[in-house]
């Protein structure tokens, strides 16, 4: 596995590749979630390149990056086990010389659900996926539906720029008690790993209800937000419980077809989230 910490080193790597080139995003403390996205690529793709950067302008001021869990050995061995072919570790300086002045902001897509609590968020998600794009220039991207709408938005931007890259979103990798992963996990106590679970069981009671014949977002929405405080404890507070148009990621009022029932929940300082597509049954 090729190491390139420059655009240079990335660029002459990427001339003397043939075939098709799949790329996989992420900020490392790699977990199986990351892995999968890997894995999609080394199917489907000649060549799989994966970058780790933890983009500092998609961390608002009081937010984690300082103590964002850096665990590069490992996640290097894990690639390479995996069979990637070159990873990219730009630095900030690579990322965002001096004098960087430009940005790429998507609208509409960003305002609600985690832009809502996160305003400066995805302005630096898109800014840096667009730079690395450019840098790694690949035919594919992996991305996984667990940030649903970091994936709307980046395919989103995808089109309206030509950027020439598919967009591939990959399900969801949850623990055995159906926490979804997330390299955040590591930051929770014993305690409020048990109680981690309560995102998914919201989840699954919204998917029970719709089952049942609920037809209100409204209905949905609330058994959600109670879920969430009734099986996490007193220590969690939620941020959002909402019930969303999949594509447009607009408030559904009633559900018809597919929808994205989607959460954030504080733990502490620690801001987990978790979304799921569900149909009523034909
Ligand atoms: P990061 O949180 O490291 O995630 C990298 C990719 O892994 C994202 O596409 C994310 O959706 C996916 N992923 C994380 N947990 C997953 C899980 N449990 N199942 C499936 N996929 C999962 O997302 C980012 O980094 C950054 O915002 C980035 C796109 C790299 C831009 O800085």
């Amino acid at each position: 596995m090729e190491i390139l910490k420059t655009a240079r080193s990335l660029r002459a790597w990427r001339a003397a590749q043939t075939g098709s080139l799949g790329f996989v995003p992420t900020m490392g403390a790699l977990h199986e979630g990351h892995l999968s996205l890997v894995r999609a690529s080394r199917g489907r793709d000649d060549r799989t390149v994966v970058s780790i950067y933890v983009n500092p302008t998609q961390f608002a001021p009081g937010e984690d990056l300082d103590a964002y869990p850096r665990t590069l050995d490992r996640d290097g061995d894990a690639l390479r086990a995996e069979g990637v072919h070159a990873l990219f570790l730009p630095d900030d300086g690579v990322m965002y010389p001096e004098g960087f002045a430009t940005h790429v902001a998507v609208t509409g897509l960003t305002e609600g659900l985690c832009g809502a609590s996160r305003p400066a968020h995805f302005r630096g998600v898109t800014t840096v996926v667009a730079k690395l794009f450019n840098l790694v220039r690949p035919d594919r991207a992996y991305f996984g539906q667990k940030d649903a709408q970091q994936a709307a938005v980046i395919r989103r931007m995808t089109r309206d720029l030509d950027l020439g890259v598919e967009v591939v979103v990959c399900p969801i990798v949850r623990e055995a008690d159906g926490l979804a992963m997330s390299s955040r996990n590591a930051y929770l106590s014993p305690e409020e790993r048990q109680s981690a679970t309560c995102l998914f069981e919201a989840l699954e009671v919204a998917r029970r209800l719709l089952e049942a014949g609920e037809r209100s977002a409204a209905v949905l929405r609330d058994a959600m937000a109670r879920t969430v405080v009734e099986r996490g404890g007193p220590a969690v507070r939620l941020d959002y419980a909402e019930v969303v148009d999949p594509n447009t990621l607009a408030p559904r009022a009633a559900v018809e077809g597919e929808v994205l029932a989607a959460l954030a929940v504080f733990f502490g300082p620690t801001r987990l989230i978790d979304n799921a597509l569900m149909c009523p049954p034909s």
